[in-house]
């Protein structure tokens, strides 16, 4: 059987002549063209050919994000990139980002198809031994799975789900099985407040980082910076101490500490500010799932209409999941109101509790640790939980699948 090969090149010149050049081996076949990073990965999907050959300067989206969704989209599928020039520190982040190899342009016809050639080869042989070792969905997991926590709307509890989320599954970590790793990243890189609530004293923050790693970080210089949450077992990315330092941090520090990450943990969580920042931007597109929180206020929905809009031209629909803060507020809008407007079903509800969640943000002690009987301290275990594959706690109160009947319980 033929080696398939997807080419992605933005120029249309560029692929007749790589077409021209791979039409001489009869063991290749040119199964799809694509012209921008969207593309490439809906064909990828589509038609999971053993082979992506991609140009580096592929259009509309970063080609490390590409490289990463096409991975993500085909398990059968190789990425062999194209660079102009020996670029060593690009070569590096592209093999980190789960490139198989990268040719240098110019290409030569013989160079290309035997790079191919082996590439596929190697690839065949690690599926194999792969699939014969590891029966469990835990073996295609090699990197790190980012999770997002966005909303438009400030206020909207995007710190206070995503510290105690990460800290709800650093926690569940130790219970039995292999103890997956956990980051949180504070990305509020005007306003963080990650280290007021969970009272930590951080020695360096993420400003540090940037500043030290201008050359490169690396997973070594990364960890110093992290400040560990002793009570959970969590790691913290930790804001710039003041809003000026915000500045000095760039999309493309923010793209190598995300990867970074994903070499070293398995869940990395991401508190990200209201405005889309390009640095938010880097972060939602090299998210696996982007937690979109909401509540039951027409600002709030209406943003967030605005806001799902974008990001499903973006993103996959399966990627963007919709969770509902103070659910229970008596406020005139019902949660078939929010599901109707918005087009989504909510993935989580979590109840407002002012006395738990207030109490908790003061005393630097998250809720899930310090108040687990409370009805919100369960809902967001059960997230975390499902959030790392595992089974939900069955509760009274909860909700153990999908669907519309359960979810009228919550309005008394
Ligand atoms: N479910 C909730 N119940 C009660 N208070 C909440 C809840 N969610 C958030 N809050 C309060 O709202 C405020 C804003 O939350 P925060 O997580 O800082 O929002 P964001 O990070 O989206 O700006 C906090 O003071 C917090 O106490
Ligand atoms: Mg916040």
């Amino acid at each position: 059987m033929a080696i398939s090969v997807l080419l992605a090149d933005a120029k249309p010149t560029s692929r007749q002549e790589l077409a021209l050049q791979l039409e001489r081996d009869r063991g290749l076949e040119i199964v799809g063209e694509a012209s921008d990073g969207r593309q490439v990965v809906d064909l990828a999907r589509q038609l999971r050919p053993n082979i992506v050959l991609l140009d580096s300067a592929i259009f509309s989206t970063d080609s490390l994000v590409v490289i990463d969704q096409v991975i993500a989209a085909s398990s059968d599928t190789e990425v062999i990139v194209m660079i102009d020039g020996a670029d060593m520190d690009l070569m590096r982040r592209l093999m980190r980002a789960g490139a198989r190899d990268c040719i240098m342009r110019p290409v030569a016809p013989d160079d290309l198809i035997s790079t191919i050639r082996s590439v596929y080869q190697v690839g065949a042989k690690q599926r194999e031994a792969q699939s014969n070792a590891l029966p469990s969905h835990e073996s295609k997991r090699a990197q790190g799975e980012i999770l997002a926590v966005y909303s438009p709307q400030g206020g909207a509890g995007k710190s206070m789900l995503s510290a105690n989320i990460a800290v709800a599954m650093a926690r569940a970590a130790g219970e039995g099985g292999k103890a997956p790793r956990i980051v949180l990243v504070d990305l509020n890189l005007q306003f963080g407040d990650i280290d007021l609530m969970l009272n930590l004293s951080p020695q360096n923050t993420i400003a540090g980082l940037a500043q030290k790693g201008h050359g490169g970080i690396d997973a070594e210089l990364l960890e110093q910076y992290l400040t560990p949450h002793a009570e959970s077992g969590l790691k913290i990315l930790v804001a710039p101490s003041t809003p000026q330092y915000a500045e000095s941090i760039t999309v493309y520090t923010v793209e190598q500490v995300m990867e970074t990450l994903r070499e070293n943990y398995d869940y990395i969580i991401v508190d990200t500010p209201s405005q889309l920042q390009d640095t938010t931007l880097a972060v939602l597109d090299s998210a696996k799932t982007i937690l979109l929180l909401t509540s039951l206020d027409l600002l709030a929905l209406h943003k967030t209409r605005t806001a799902l809009e974008m990001l499903r031209q973006l993103y996959e629909p399966e990627k963007i999941q919709v969770i509902l803060n103070r659910a229970n507020s008596d406020v005139g809008i019902s949660l078939e109101d929010v599901e109707n407007v918005l087009g989504v079903q909510m993935r989580a509800r979590i109840p407002s509790d002012g006395k738990i969640v207030v109490t908790s943000i003061n005393e630097g002690k998250p809720f899930v640790l310090y108040n687990e009987t409370t009805t919100i301290a369960k809902r967001i275990n059960n997230l975390a939980l499902e959030l790392l594959g595992r089974d939900p706690i069955a509760h009274d109160e909860s909700n153990n699948g999908q669907g519309g009947g359960f979810l009228k319980k919550l309005f008394k």
